[in-house]
């Protein structure tokens, strides 16, 4: 995990300009919700527009989200309730395997805000 980690930040220093990568850097909220989803490595385990890598299979595709009906398949798709599952997925949805994550209050809703508006392609 460690060695993932550090090896992701090094492809990304060693051949991309990361703001090439991003599709939509249309304002400062989802320059911010990347930024956090790169700094937690939610990538380790989901595929998720904007980040070139890594792209993870343990989790969900996150392409298209504001199309699922319910998040992980039990919750109401709503911002809040995403943002509250992305800190805590166990704890809003029992039996969830995806971990708890080490983002704040405020990521969580940059990040939220990031992946509703990445479904245009
Ligand atoms: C260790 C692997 C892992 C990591 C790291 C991880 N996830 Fe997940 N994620 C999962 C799994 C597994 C699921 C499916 C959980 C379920 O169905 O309860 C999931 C589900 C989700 C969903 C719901 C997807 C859907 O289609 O309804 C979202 C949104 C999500 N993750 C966002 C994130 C974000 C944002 C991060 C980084 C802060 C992150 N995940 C980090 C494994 C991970």
């Amino acid at each position: 995990m460690i060695v993932m980690a550090l090896s992701a930040s090094v492809t990304l220093i060693a051949c991309k300009d990361p703001v090439e990568t991003r599709r939509e850097p249309t304002n400062d909220v989802k320059a911010r919700g990347l930024a956090a989803i790169e700094r937690a490595g939610c990538g380790s385990c989901h595929k998720i527009p904007g980040l070139d890598w890594p792209a993870g299979r343990l989790g969900p595709s996150l392409e298209g989200f504001d199309d699922v009906g319910l998040i992980a398949g039990a919750l109401p798709n709503r911002p809040d309730v995403l943002a509250a599952f992305i800190r805590n997925a166990p704890g809003v949805k029992p039996g969830s395997t995806m971990p708890p994550m080490p983002v704040s209050a405020s990521e969580a809703e940059d990040i939220a805000a990031y992946l509703y508006g990445i479904d245009h392609d």
